[in-house]
């Protein structure tokens, strides 16, 4: 897909995981953010990151994405918010520089597996410091499509947490994305092409883009939808 369409296609949302303002809201509040170092490990577009030193302005913090379209959008962002952010363009799994907070949300992949993640991060992390952990996980049995769509590691919450302990990590708090959060995530991640094939029927790249809109919403009623689950944990080590 050509920038235009690429930068379009998430526009419509707040940040790129489920989560309602009052759920991130929370999650902010349990993160204790004060000073220190704040880094964003996959951060797409870094809206919460932004949220987090709109709080505390006396933090120093990163945005790490390999996605410059994201990044980009964080940076004017910040600009307009007149928000110290820095966004930097790299792989987030070689991140080496030890940090008082983390946020690593909807990103594991970024390390391989969700236990992976989870160890590695332990490595970012100073002891005594926070990190806001975002990940999938099974909330009821998969069918096979549904294991073909988000892969044979993802975990149970059971598993998840035992998982999160098993790397050195104590959960100060556990909280899941609910159904509606769920639903206006989906819907917000296609609503920015959905406006724009409404507005365009005719364009040689209708196609493509009616053709990604039917799979995700099919593949969401049908494959996923109450069968992956998001929980966010705000861990400490
Ligand atoms: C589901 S999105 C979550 C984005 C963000 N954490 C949020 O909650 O809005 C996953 C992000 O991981 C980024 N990503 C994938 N591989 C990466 C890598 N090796 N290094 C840094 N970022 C990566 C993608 O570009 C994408 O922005």
């Amino acid at each position: 897909m050509d920038d235009e369409l690429n930068a379009l296609r998430r526009s419509r949302m707040r940040w790129n995981t489920p989560l309602s303002e009052a759920h991130a809201s929370l999650l902010l509040d349990r993160m204790a953010l004060s000073d220190g170092h704040l880094v964003d490990l996959g951060c797409g577009w870094g809206e919460l990151l932004l949220r987090a030193v709109e709080r505390a302005p006396g933090l120093r913090a990163t945005g790490v994405d390999t996605d410059a379209t994201g990044l980009e959008r964080g940076r004017a962002a910040a600009a307009e918010r007149g928000l110290a952010v820095e966004f930097t363009e790299a792989d987030a799994a070689s991140w080496d520089v030890p940090v008082e907070r983390a946020f690593c949300i909807g990103a594991a992949h970024i390390f391989g597996s969700t236990k992976a993640a989870l160890e590695g991060l332990a490595r970012v992390v100073r002891a005594g410091g926070r990190l806001l952990y975002g990940d999938g996980f099974w909330s009821a049995q998969p069918d096979p499509a549904a294991v073909e769509i988000f892969g044979p590691d993802t975990l149970t919450l059971p598993e998840l947490v035992e998982a999160a302990g098993a790397a050195g990590w104590r959960v100060l708090h556990l909280s899941t994305a609910d159904q509606l959060e769920w639903d206006d995530f989906e819907s917000t991640s296609r609503a920015g092409w959905a406006e724009w094939l409404a507005a365009h029927p005719a364009d040689p790249r209708a196609e493509e883009v009616r053709e990604w809109l039917d799979r995700r919403l099919r593949e969401y009623v049908r494959d996923y939808r109450g069968v992956l689950g998001l929980a966010y944990l705000v861990l400490t080590r």
